[in-house]
């Protein structure tokens, strides 16, 4: 106790002693603007620096009564150990009232506080206060330490009727909460607040700019992560907020104070803020994308006037980690402020928002891609770097509507999709230096050369190319052939198209025209001819394209028969022929035939037969004879039409033509085909050999399924005929009857 009261002297006379030294230097009477007062000082240093007066005086302002040092010391009572005390003086006095009491047990203020309402400073270091309320009595308060003690939530009308109050100190208290506007306001101007040393965790704006000048408000070394505005503070447009420090250091703040939430529209209103500034030097900031729009503003601020409290640097992203950010803006570095973006970023792609350049930057440089990506992320201004990559087209993508700048150099692309002119905004950097492009799509027209970049351009000039001539003119390409050069491929070498004259180009068109035009001429006879040609002689060409394929795949048919017989069984010779020495040579062989006049039953109804039969052959011999030169036989013809169909049909059936009167010209083209092509045996000439030839157009006879063969055979011979029965028994006998009943199938025909 003795050293305190030692110390309060010392306190004392070093007070003294400096007040009447700085009153030798004379002082002002000066009021701040929010409050009309007469017992603030100003010292007349503050005025040799006209502009900046107000602001000196807030900071260095000192009350009359310490000059003069013409006050009253009140001191307090305890009444109860529970903390409960009364202040003890004169409450009468009009002299201005001072309360010192430190180190004390006050639980509460000292319960007569109101007595006492010339009261101008309270100091209560270094008790354990929790409750203020009553402070709010004291109009006249001009100075309060409350300091080391324990309260912990500062009400908003706790200080609120305290209009002369300049000096608030709160340090060391475990102050968790200060409510909105409970240390600044329309009629509060607290100069010097210091908060610093408490638990707080949240910061309302409207606590951090007061509506009145200020010199310092310290809220360093709490747990701070950000400002919050809860009381709804907005920023007056129209006013001009000046003061001095606000010391957010020592706390966990990552973000960058966002203006936009203290209701500030426009943020280039923040400009009016900066006559102030905060300190956050040791604050970890994220530098990306959100921050870069303050600092935008604070460019020409910062440039003009450095100030420490500046001093601010990145703690994310890691690369730049403790960078300046000042500095950063002095170096116009602002561009690495930028915010990844994930989401619709396409693969191998890196996106990211970058504020400075007003632009969403998809970076695939290099990548790995194909084709141009489906999808990217949604933004205006896109950056689309595509350099280096393996697109070979450049099809229509609905965000190229929104891109500003296009890199598609050293791609190689060599197809355009006409739909991306319509989509590319014409004022779009779209650079494309070394594509593979051997012609100019029209659309190009749209573009502007000097800010689309083809680089150069070599393709065949003709008349068709008119319009890039014009084109390039139109849009003064002269001026930047570096960016796009058009250049022609002539039999005089390479010559810029801006060079050539109409006359230059429409030639070697001419030529070419001509050239063009004859070999289209020729092409186009050759084809009618061999149009003609070709369907003249189509059953020519089926049956070779036939052989040739059976040739290759060889399939072996199982058949009820293996020969059908086709002739003209009216021909009396021939009949007598084909019965007679052609059938029995090849049943010798072990061929199955069938000769329709000798194995058809009487009475079925023939044509239904006769398909039935067909389709149970597996060849056919037809045996050309007069008859079919005659358009009108029609049973020979349509029995043809059938064979035809059915081999036609199935390519494991085969048709085998003997020329029998040696006629060249059919009625059929399909006959005549076989004949033209010499697939016929030709019975006069080679009378010698014509059953071996014969026998070698038939192929084998299908031994090996003899068993099945029979079998079926028995059932179809048990279910119709006694005819064929006969047929096993005798040979000769047979052939006889045969032909009896040959004879009455036509005497059938011909009444049918
Ligand atoms: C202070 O008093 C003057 C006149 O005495 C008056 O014009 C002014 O409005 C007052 N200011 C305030 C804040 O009350
Ligand atoms: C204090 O806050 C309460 C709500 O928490 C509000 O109703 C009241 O108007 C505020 N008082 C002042 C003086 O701002
Ligand atoms: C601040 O809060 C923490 C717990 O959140 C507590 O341990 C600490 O004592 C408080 N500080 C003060 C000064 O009250
Ligand atoms: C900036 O702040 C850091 C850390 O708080 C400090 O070490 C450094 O000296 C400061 N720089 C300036 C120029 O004030
Ligand atoms: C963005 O992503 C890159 C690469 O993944 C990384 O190096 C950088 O730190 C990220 N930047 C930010 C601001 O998150
Ligand atoms: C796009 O760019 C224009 C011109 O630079 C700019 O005015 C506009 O604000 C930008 N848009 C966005 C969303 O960045
Ligand atoms: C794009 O990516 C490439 C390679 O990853 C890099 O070299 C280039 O600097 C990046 N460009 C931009 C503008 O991000
Ligand atoms: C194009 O930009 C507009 C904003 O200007 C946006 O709404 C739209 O989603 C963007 N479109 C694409 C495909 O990115």
């Amino acid at each position: 106790m003795e050293m305190r009261c030692f110390n309060k002297t010392l306190f004392l006379l070093v007070l003294c002693y400096s007040t009447s030294a700085t009153f030798m230097s004379s002082f002002k009477v000066w009021s701040p603007n929010s409050v009309n007062r007469t017992d603030l000082r100003c010292p007349s240093d503050c005025y040799k620096n006209p502009d900046d007066v107000h602001h000196c005086c807030v900071c260095k302002a000192i009350p009359e009564w310490h000059l003069s040092l013409n006050y009253k010391q009140l001191s307090v009572e305890y009444l109860k150990c529970d903390g409960s005390a009364i202040v003890i003086g004169d409450k009468y006095s009009s002299l201005p009232a001072i309360l010192n009491h430190w180190d004390g047990y006050l639980h509460r203020l000292p319960s007569n506080l109101c007595d006492f309402t010339n009261i101008r400073e309270i100091d209560l270091k270094w008790n354990k206060i929790s409750t203020i309320d009553l402070i709010s009595c004291l109009s006249k308060l001009d100075t309060l330490d409350l300091s080391y003690n324990k309260i912990y939530h500062i009400l908003n009308d706790t200080f609120s009727l305290l209009t002369h109050l300049r000096i608030l100190i709160l340090t060391h208290n475990g102050l968790t909460k200060l409510d909105p506007f409970s240390v600044a306001g329309t009629s509060l101007s607290i100069t010097l607040l210091d908060c610093s040393w408490n638990n707080m965790t949240e910061l309302d704006p409207s606590n951090v700019i007061p509506e009145n000048d200020f010199c310092e408000y310290k809220f360093n070394s709490n747990k701070i992560t950000r400002i919050v505005n809860k009381g709804g503070f907005i920023l007056n447009s129209v006013k001009i907020y000046k003061g001095g420090i606000v010391d957010l250091t020592g706390n966990l703040f990552s973000k960058f104070i966002d203006f936009q939430e203290l209701g500030l529209k426009d943020i280039r209103t923040l400009g009016k803020l900066m006559s102030f500034g905060f300190l956050l030097s040791d604050a970890k900031f994220d530098c990306d994308c959100h921050m870069e729009p303050y600092l935008e503003l604070a460019e020409l601020v910062i440039k003009k006037i450095w100030r420490d409290y500046f001093n601010m640097s990145c703690w994310n992203p890691l690369e730049y980690r403790g960078l300046s950010i000042p500095n950063l803006v002095l170096e116009k570095k602002l561009d690495l402020f930028i915010c990844n973006i994930t989401e619709k970023c396409p693969r191998y792609c890196r996106c990211y928002h970058q504020p400075h350049k007003r632009t969403t930057v998809v970076n695939c440089t290099g990548a790995n891609l194909e084709a141009l990506p489906d999808y990217v992320p949604e933004a205006a201004n896109l950056t689309i770097l595509l350099k280096n990559t393996k697109i070979k087209t450049l099809e229509s993508r609905n965000y190229l509507g929104n891109a500003t700048f296009i890199d598609m150099s050293d791609t190689g692309f060599s197809e355009v999709e006409n739909d991306i002119f319509m989509q590319i905004h014409n004022e779009a950097n779209f650079l494309m230096k070394r594509h593979n492009l051997h012609d100019m799509p029209r659309g190009f027209q749209i573009l502007d050369p000097c800010i689309a970049q083809l680089g150069r351009t070599v393709i065949k000039c003709n008349c068709n190319h008119l319009w890039i001539k014009t084109w390039l003119e139109n849009k003064n390409a002269a001026r930047c052939e570096g960016k796009t050069l058009v250049i022609c491929n002539t039999d005089n070498g390479h010559i810029p198209i801006l060079s050539m004259n109409k006359g230059d180009l429409c030639a070697s068109s001419r030529i070419h025209f001509k050239i063009m035009s004859i070999t289209f001429g020729v092409i186009a006879i050759l084809t009618f001819v061999l149009s003609i040609i070709s369907y003249h002689y189509r059953y020519e060409i089926y049956l070779v394209c036939r052989q040739l394929k059976s040739v290759s795949n060889k399939v072996n048919a199982v058949c009820k028969y293996d020969v059908y017989f086709s002739f003209d069984d009216g021909n009396p010779f021939l009949r007598y022929w084909v019965l007679n020495f052609l059938d029995s040579k090849l049943k010798q062989e072990g061929y199955r035939n069938f000769i329709p006049c000798r194995d058809t039953i009487p009475g079925d109804v023939e044509e239904e037969n006769m398909i039935n039969t067909i389709t149970n052959s597996r060849i056919f011999l037809v045996i050309l004879s007069k008859t079919y030169e005659d358009y009108d036989n029609i049973w020979t013809n349509l029995e043809w039409k059938y064979i035809w169909n059915y081999f036609y049909n199935n390519k494991d059936r085969k048709i085998v033509i003997i020329n029998y009167d040696l006629i060249d010209c059919p009625v059929d083209l399909r006959l005549k085909a076989f004949i033209r092509l010499g697939l016929d045996v030709d019975f006069a000439n080679r009378r010698h050999i014509l059953l071996d030839e014969i026998k070698q157009k038939l192929e084998v006879p299908s031994r090996g399924k003899q068993s099945y063969i029979r079998n079926t055979k028995l059932e179809f011979e048990s279910a119709k005929h006694s005819v064929a029965e006969q047929r096993e028994k005798s040979e000769e006998n047979h052939s006889r009857e045969m032909s009896v009943v040959c004879s009455s199938t036509m005497i059938l025909e011909e009444i049918i």
